[in-house]
C-alpha cells in the first residue's frame, strides 16, 4: 500500500473523540507508517478563539494532502448575525471551494444491527444516496435576502453542469454495485419535485439526458415526499438515489435512521480531485467528552476514504484495508462484542474502537 497524507480536522463536540477513534483503526488496518495524519485546527470553537472557522493554513493543507478526514463541527449558539451556524461553514467552504460535488451516503443495514423496520435484516437495506453537494438550495448560503425584518428568501440553483456530473456519478456507481436487494436490478432513482417546480423538472430532464449513456441501468423517479414513504415501506427497492442538495440532506438522515441511526452512518464528499470523509452526524455537544459517542460512522467513513484512495491511485491494498475495516465493524456488532449506546449497547467509544482494532490486529477480519 502506498503512503498517504491525511488532512485531519477533529472539530467540535464529539469530533475529536470520533476522529481519534478512526485514526486508531486506520493505523491498525494499514500499519502505523502508511498514513500520516496531519492534525489541523478548525470549527466553531476555533472561530470563538480566533475568528476563523477554517484557518487558511488548514484550507491549504486540505488542498495539498491526499484526503480529508473530519470529526464534526458546530457549537450551538455560535452563529452569525443572520442566525446561521458558524461551524457549518467549515464543511460548506470545503464543499464549495474544493468542489466536492457528490456527497455519498451509504444506507446499509449491517450484521447485528436491528432496523426499526422490522421486516428487514442484514443486507435487506443496501442503497446509496448521492446528494448533489455544491448547489441546490445550499447555493444561497450567505447570499439570501433579508429585508426590513419582514422578508427573507433563498434561491434554489440547479445547473446543467452540476446535475450532469452528479447524475453520472450515480449511474457509474450503480454500474459497480450488485443492484437493489429486492430484485438485483441496477437502478438509479431520481428524487425531486418535478411535478411542482421547473428547477426540479430541469434536474430530472438532465438526469434523463445522462441516462441515455446507461441503457444497462434502470432509471426510476420519486418525488421527495413520496420517497420518504417508500424508504420505510420498501427500502430494498433502492440501489442508488440521486437528489438535489437539500433533499439529499433530509432523506439521508431518514435513511440513516432505518439502519441504526446517525452514529453508524458514514459519508464521503467527493470531487474530481479532492475528497472529505466524515460521519453524517453532527457534533452532538450534549454527549461530548463523555466517551459515549459511537465512533462507527467516522470509522466507516475512514473505510470509505481507503476505498476512494484505492480507486483513485489504483492501490488495491488500500481498498482491501477499507473492506477489512467494514468487516471488522460488522463482526463487532454481529457478535455483540462492543455495542455502542445508540445501538442498544453500553460500550464506550474507546471500547468499540478497541474491539475493532483487536479484530484487525488478530487478522480475524476477512473482507
Ligand atoms: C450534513 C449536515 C450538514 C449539511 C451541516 C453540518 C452543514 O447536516 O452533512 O448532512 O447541512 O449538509
Ligand atoms: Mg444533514
Amino acid at each position: 500500500m502506498s503512503k498517504y497524507q491525511i488532512a485531519t480536522i477533529e472539530g467540535d463536540g464529539i469530533g475529536p473523540e470520533v476522529a481519534q477513534a478512526a485514526v486508531r483503526v486506520l493505523k491498525e488496518a494499514c500499519g502505523a507508517d502508511t498514513l500520516h495524519f496531519e492534525m489541523l485546527p478548525g470549527g466553531a470553537d476555533h472561530y470563538v478563539q480566533t475568528g476563523q472557522v477554517l484557518p487558511d493554513d488548514t484550507y491549504a493543507a486540505c488542498r495539498q494532502m491526499d484526503a480529508i478526514l473530519h470529526g464534526a463541527a458546530g457549537v450551538p449558539g455560535v452563529v452569525y448575525p443572520d442566525g446561521t451556524e458558524v461551524g457549518n461553514d467549515l464543511h460548506l467552504r470545503l464543499r464549495f471551494e474544493l468542489d466536492l460535488y457528490a456527497n455519498v451516503r451509504p444506507i446499509k443495514l449491517l450484521p447485528g444491527v436491528l432496523s426499526p423496520l422490522r421486516a428487514f435484516d442484514e443486507g435487506g437495506i443496501d442503497y446509496v444516496i448521492i446528494r448533489e453537494n455544491t448547489e441546490g438550495l445550499y447555493a444561497s448560503r450567505g447570499a439570501g435576502v433579508l429585508l426590513r425584518d419582514e422578508f427573507a428568501s433563498d434561491s434554489l440553483v440547479i445547473t446543467r453542469k452540476g446535475t450532469e456530473r452528479v447524475a453520472r456519478f450515480a449511474f457509474d456507481l450503480a454500474r459497480r454495485r450488485r443492484g437493489a436487494p429486492r430484485d438485483g436490478k441496477s437502478r438509479v432513482t431520481v428524487c425531486d419535485k418535478a411535478n411542482i417546480l421547473r428547477t426540479y423538472a430541469f434536474f430530472r430532464s438532465v438526469c434523463d439526458d445522462v441516462h441515455r449513456d446507461y441503457d444497462d441501468i434502470e432509471i426510476d423517479y420519486a418525488y421527495a415526499d413520496a420517497i420518504t414513504v417508500h424508504m420505510l415501506k420498501r427500502p430494498d427497492f433502492y440501489d442508488v438515489i440521486v437528489a438535489e442538495n437539500m433533499f439529499g440532506d433530509i432523506i439521508s438522515d431518514l435513511g440513516a435512521a432505518t439502519v441504526g441511526g446517525m452514529g453508524i452512518s458514514p459519508s464521503g464528499e467527493i470531487g474530481d480531485r479532492y475528497a472529505l470523509f466524515q460521519g453524517a452526524h453532527g457534533s452532538a455537544p450534549d454527549i461530548a467528552g463523555q466517551n459515549v459517542a459511537s465512533p462507527i460512522a467516522t470509522i466507516l467513513s475512514g473505510a470509505m476514504m481507503l476505498r476512494w484512495l484505492g480507486d483513485t491511485h489504483g492501490d488495491t491494498q488500500a481498498s482491501r484495508h477499507g473492506d477489512r475495516i467494514e468487516a471488522a465493524v460488522g463482526r463487532v456488532l454481529a457478535d455483540r462484542i462492543a455495542v455502542p449506546r445508540d445501538l442498544g449497547g453500553e460500550a464506550t467509544c474507546t471500547e468499540v474502537t478497541d474491539a475493532i482494532c483487536k479484530i484487525l490486529a488478530n487478522g480475524e477480519s476477512h473482507a
